[in-house]
This record gives C-alpha cells, structure tokens and sequence, in this order.
C-alpha cells in the first residue's frame, strides 16, 4: 500500500509534464522506462493473475523482431497470436494511427463516421474479388452482404450468434429453433455466449452453467452431422483451420456436407476466421479457394485487421442480415474511425498482390523448411506438418513436449506457441522473411534435438 502511494508520488510530475509538452508539441518524448523488475513487481501486485508469463517485460518492436527492456532481443514467430500481420512499429500503421487519431479517434455508433462505412466495403468487395462467403472468385463488386464491428474476436462471435438466433426466431415462429452447434476443440471466446461454443473443459468447467442448448460435433466426422444439425438448430459455428485447438484442418468435402446440413434445416453457418482468416492461409478467407457449396452465411475475423489495433467484425450474407434492425445490436467503441481506418490501412495493405504473392512464397519456404523435421525427429514428431501457408502446427508423440520447445526456443530468442494438447503452433507476421523462416526454424530444430 504505501509503496504503490510512493509510486503515484514519483509519477504525477512526470506525468503532468508530459500533458503540458503535449500541448505544446505532437511527439510528446516518452517517460524512461522502469526497471523490469519494478514492472514485475507491480504485475503480481495489480493484475489479475489470469496469465503466466515468463519473467521479462517486452518494451519494442521492429518487424518481427521485440525487445525487452534488458534489450534482449527476441523473433515474434507468434505475431502477437497471430495479430501483427505487418509485423511490429510499422511505419504506415504508425502514421494511420497518428493522422487519424489527430483528427478524430471515436465518435460512438450514435453518428457515422468515414472509415466503418469505406472498411465494410473494401471487406465485402475483397471477398467478392478473391471469392468467400458464398462469392465465386471475381464476382463484380455489389453491396449484397453486411459487416458489424465489434472490439475483438469474442465479441465479433457473440454477434455472429444473436445474428444467427434472429433468423432461427423468424424461420420458426414458435421458438424452436435456438440450438447451436459446435465441435471438439474449437475456441472461440471466453465470453460466456463464445465459451459456451467452445467446449474445452480447462475454460468451461469453473464457469458453468454455460447458456444452454449447446450441441458439439467432431471436426470432419461427416456421419455424426446429421444428429448434430437439426430442425432446432439455428446457428453452427466451425474455424476452417481450428488454431488453438491444434491447427486442425477441416476437411473440402466435409465443409460441403456441412453446408448442405445446414441448407436442410435452414441453421446459419459461421466460420470463425478469427485466427485462419485475412491471408494467413494464403488466401483471403481459410474458405476463399474452395467451391461456394462450402462457404459459410457469416464470416467473423479480427485479429490482424488493424495489426492490433483493436477490432472484431462479423461479415454476413444479405440473407441474414435483414432481420437485423436498428436496435438489435451495438457497441460503444466497435466501428471507431480510429479502428476502422488503421483497419483500411492493413486491409488495403495485405490485400495487394506483392503481399498475397509474399504469403505465398514464404508460406512454400516454411512448408519445406517444416518438411525436414518430421523425418529427422521421426521418435518425436508427427509425420506431417499441421496448417497451410503462415498458419502451421509440428505435432508431437509426448505432449509435455510442445510446452518445453516453447520455454527453450523463447531462451534461445524465439516465439512459439503451443496448440491443442500435442502442438507447437507457428503464426508469423505475413511479411516475415525467408531468413527470420530460417532462423525460426533452425531454433525450433535445435530445441527439439536437446529434448
Ligand atoms: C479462432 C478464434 N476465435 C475467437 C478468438 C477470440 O478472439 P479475442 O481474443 O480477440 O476475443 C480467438 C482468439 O485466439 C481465436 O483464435
């Protein structure tokens, strides 16, 4: 207690200085940064310990390179969980940030602003350039499909879903259809609606009971969809590419049944792209490249559309969209013009086609950099690679084994991330290239031999 009123002490001149040179001048000079120790202290003090973090305070980045604050030097193979698509301290993304939040940062959702509107439609025309959501590939551009933003990913599904329980409450008058399906290993959100979908025991089990008439599924088990989806079921959640749960793949011909289940009972269909989305996977959408009998009514995404900056948003069909009205849905900071033109910004950016044709390219070199391991820890890993393009998974035989890789490539100067209960999951910044691949995997290399 009286060292925190110490530190308050300490501070207020420095802060105050800092709003007055503010005033004065656009760059304020950043206050010098305290000891990490100082920081870990007042981390166990103050924040609620829902997170165990290693030892070291992050204080910079560049590209996919950070720092710590006792200059230790670190490559970001996480991206952040797959956020910093540009990688870190980007210039573009820097000056989007300051010219936009110079002008105007948030207005509430009572006004319209410039960018939600231009980012929901660069949104729609991209998916309908680049094929999603029910578009064939260079469908011409037409406003015939709706986007909502929200802060984060949970967020961007809690919407999929009351969209989803709207349309099952017009299909069937008479309230039956509220059910929602789900499937093993999925992670959606740790709000109570995107937890309910999200049937891992380790986040659901402290905070039951959980919103009722729930149904989980297996990923790729095409007989079990017919019991799973029925008449009662308006809303069916799936990732394409699960990532947290694995980097499982769902498979093309399974997508297709889903579909057509879905089509049957009249149930909506949202992919979670949260984490595969936004070219991770080499495309726009984790579905973009397959035939539209797979694609889903509602796509959500957030994490790398504002390189994180925060942001969600729920990209839907014209068909569902409809039953939305003034009133049904909001938010205070979702479609901020802040967000939504640092999102134009990213969006406009990993959209081109040297980026596209980038992901591409390294997305080949990590898979055949990847391809080696297997053969040469045969004891170890699984024999194939996870994932597609940036998002990739090595699975292991011993599943106390991901989590040390993580703990020993991060001494070495690496960031991975663990996935499911057997995975090592890499999701880079798209831009990374062919020398960090190398550097990235050389580490994991040397982490898996000392096992
Ligand atoms: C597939 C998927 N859905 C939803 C979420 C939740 O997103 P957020 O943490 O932004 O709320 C995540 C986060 O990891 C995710 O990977």
């Amino acid at each position: 207690m009286h060292r925190a009123r110490t530190t308050l002490r300490l501070r207020a001149p420095r802060l105050r200085q800092g709003l007055a040179s503010s005033a004065a001048s656009p760059q304020p000079t950043p206050a010098p940064i305290p000891q990490t120790s100082e920081l870990l202290s007042l981390s166990s003090s103050y924040l609620l310990p829902v997170y165990a973090r290693p030892p070291f305070v992050l204080s910079h980045g560049q590209g996919s390179h950070v720092w710590d604050t006792a200059g230790k030097r670190y490559l970001d193979f996480s991206a952040g969980i797959a956020v910093n698509a540009l990688g870190h301290a980007d210039r573009g993304v820097v000056e989007t940030i300051a010219a936009q939040s110079a002008k105007l940062l948030h207005t509430s959702n009572v006004y319209h602003n410039e960018w939600a509107p231009r980012l929901a439609e660069l949104l729609v025309s991209l998916t309908q350039r680049d094929g999603g959501l029910g578009f064939a590939p260079c469908t011409a551009p037409a406003p015939n499909a709706k986007v909502f933003f929200s802060n984060s990913g949970t967020e961007a599904n809690e919407g999929a879903l009351k969209v989803a329980r709207m349309v099952g409450k017009v299909r069937a008058s008479d309230g039956s259809k509220t059910r929602i399906a789900c499937f093993a290993d999925a992670f959606h959100g740790r709000s109570m609606g995107a937890l309910s979908v999200t049937p891992n025991p380790k986040y659901q089990q402290p905070f039951t009971p959980l919103i009722p008439g729930v149904d989980v599924g297996t990923l790729n088990d095409a007989e079990g969809l017919q019991k799973l989806i029925t008449e009662e079921t308006c809303a069916v959640i799936a990732e394409p590419v699960q990532g947290e749960g694995g980097v499982n793949t769902a498979n093309p011909e399974w997508l297709a049944l889903l579909r057509a289940r879905c089509d049957e009972v009249g149930a909506v269909l949202i992919y979670d792209e949260i984490q595969c989305g936004l070219y991770r996977t080499g495309t726009l959408w984790a579905h973009s490249h397959l035939p539209v009998e797979c694609h889903p009514d509602i796509v959500t995404m957030a994490k790398p559309l504002a390189n994180g900056y925060p942001i969600g948003a729920v990209l839907m069909r014209d068909a569902v969209a409809g039953n939305m009205t003034a009133g049904t849905h909001g938010t205070t900071f979702g479609g901020s013009p802040l967000a939504c033109a640092v999102g134009h910004h990213v969006l406009s950016r990993i959209s081109s086609p040297e980026s596209v044709a980038q992901v591409a390219a390294t997305g080949t070199y990590l898979t055949a950099r990847l391809a080696q391991l297997p053969a040469r820890f045969p004891q170890k890993l699984e024999d194939t690679v996870r994932g597609r393009g940036l998002i990739r998974g090595l699975g292991f035989h011993d599943p106390a084994h991901p989590a040390r890789v993580v703990d020993l490539a991060r001494e070495r100067g690496v960031f991975v991330l663990t996935a499911g209960k057997n995975v090592i999951r890499l999701v880079p910044s798209l831009n990374v290239g062919t020398a960090e691949v190398d550097e990235a995997v050389d580490c994991l290399a040397g982490c898996i031999a000392d096992l």
